[in-house]
């Protein structure tokens, strides 16, 4: 089933997010993988060093999942979810919401983070207008990144990804981002920077509470290269929130099932959202599956609000909730507690911590932030920004390894069934590759 690359035509294909002309001329491609390691199209060995785009925790192919999904096509390939149903969203749903905080029990089923984003910015909305309210403003950061819909691009803090499309959802107000020039080589939270919260009170100040409908936060800032939170300042953001009545999100698209140190971002960081999102290992990467899930009340307001008989939120995907995405999902939540994969991120974590930190004293490493089970490792950039990441990223990959970039900025986030072994071939591999870029 591998790919013949000598017979298939590169032409068509339109890649997302990639260097198109310079891929089409050196494509890497991926024909098999298990566990940690991929096989690349001339037979290389690739350690996959940020789980896919941090969606495999418990590694490429688990059989497990394989079969799961195998078997429920055998008995469903497709069941409309709007005004029919399976057992499996329901059982998946179930178990999500085992694993979220007790306050919040009701999920959405969508397809990716970008549908969750987009979802979670709509049922906010519904929330607020079926209290009579017009909360019409939304709250992101600088360097956020929310997805690529036109709600997950309007709350964008990344300009390149904003930069070709100018219409995108009015109204929405950015806090700073919270890394600072004390944060550089500082691995986990740091102890100062709170502070920046109160961007929201001033925002509060500016447009008044009754304007703001919710504030969208990834605890951990992912895609822009890893920025944890300093100590406290989630805490005072969910304060003004709760003052003024302002939902708070979180996207934990990529900070969910166990990466940043507890099962989401409100185990690890102690503070519980009203709304968050979820993708990418609610189904180990193995179908495109997201979800939004919320405080329970958000439910029952838009619930009751509508009239009896009625569908009462007009929302929803063709393939919310499909069978092959949910029996996936369902052996993923399983193997992830049969395998203990979630104290097994956290055990590994000091070490993996240790370990990319030993990369500071490389003089194309500008920075590094680690926090569980993911670091950014940011370098100079050179000859312009962004470039020396391509590069990187590139020659990473013959040398045998996949690591994802964004800019200048690699993020390694190692699958939770990663050994000290595997830790170390990482660092080993992005050390040389280091070396052998062009000053
Ligand atoms: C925090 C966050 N939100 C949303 C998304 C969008 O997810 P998707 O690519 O599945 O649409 C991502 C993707 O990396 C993400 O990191």
């Amino acid at each position: 089933m591998g790919l013949d690359v000598k017979s298939n035509s590169l032409e068509e294909f339109w890649i997302p997010f990639t260097d198109n002309r310079g891929f089409k001329k050196d494509p890497r491609l991926v024909v098999k993988a298990e566990g940690l390691y991929m096989t690349d199209h001339r037979g290389g060995q690739i350690i996959d060093g940020s789980s896919g785009l941090f969606c495999s925790p418990a590694g490429h192919c688990h059989p497990k999942i394989i079969e799961a999904v195998h078997q429920s096509m055998q008995q469903l390939t497709y069941v409309s979810p709007f005004g029919t149903g399976h057992g499996l969203s329901f059982a998946l749903a179930e178990q999500v919401s085992r694993l979220t905080p007790d306050s919040m029990n009701k999920v959405f089923f969508v397809n990716s983070g970008s549908e969750a984003i987009d979802t979670a910015l709509k049922i906010a909305m519904a929330y607020h207008t079926a209290k009579g309210e017009n909360r019409h403003r939304f709250i992101s950061r600088e360097r956020a990144y929310h997805g690529v819909n036109i709600g997950g691009v309007s709350l964008s803090g990344l300009v390149n990804n904003r930069r070709a499309f100018p219409s995108v959802m009015p109204n929405v107000v950015f806090m700073r981002h919270t890394w600072t020039e004390d944060d550089l080589f500082t691995p986990g939270q740091r102890a100062g920077g709170a502070d920046r919260a109160e961007d929201l009170q001033r925002a509060i100040d500016n447009f008044g509470a009754e304007t703001i409908g919710a504030v969208f936060i990834e605890p951990v800032a992912g895609s822009t290269g890893t920025l944890p939170p300093p100590i406290g300042y989630l805490q005072r953001i969910r304060e003004i929130c709760d003052a003024n009545d302002i939902l708070l999100v979180f996207d934990d698209v990529i900070c969910g099932f166990g990466r940043v140190g507890g099962k989401f971002s409100a185990d690890a960081f102690g503070v519980v959202p009203d709304i968050m999102t979820m993708a990418k290992a609610l189904t180990n990467g193995a179908i495109p599956m997201g979800a939004v899930v919320v405080r329970d009340e958000i439910y029952d307001v838009v619930t009751d609000k509508a009239a009896m008989g009625g569908i009462e939120l007009f929302h929803g995907y063709t393939y919310s909730g499909h069978p092959a995405a949910c029996a996936a999902g369902l052996a993923s939540l399983a193997i992830y507690q049969e395998e203990g994969l979630f104290d097994r991120a956290k055990d590994m974590a000091p070490y993996f911590e240790q370990a990319v930190m030993s990369l500071s004293d490389h003089e194309l490493v500008k920075d590094i932030r680690t926090i569980g089970m993911m670091a950014g490792v940011e370098l100079y950039p050179h000859p312009k920004p962004g470039a020396r990441g391509v590069l990187a990223q590139t020659e990473m990959f013959w040398k045998g390894m996949h690591v994802k970039f964004t800019g200048d900025n690699g993020i390694l986030a190692p699958m939770y069934i990663a050994e000290r072994a595997h830790i170390d071939e990482m660092i080993t591999k992005f050390r040389a590759t280091l070396d052998a870029l062009p000053r």
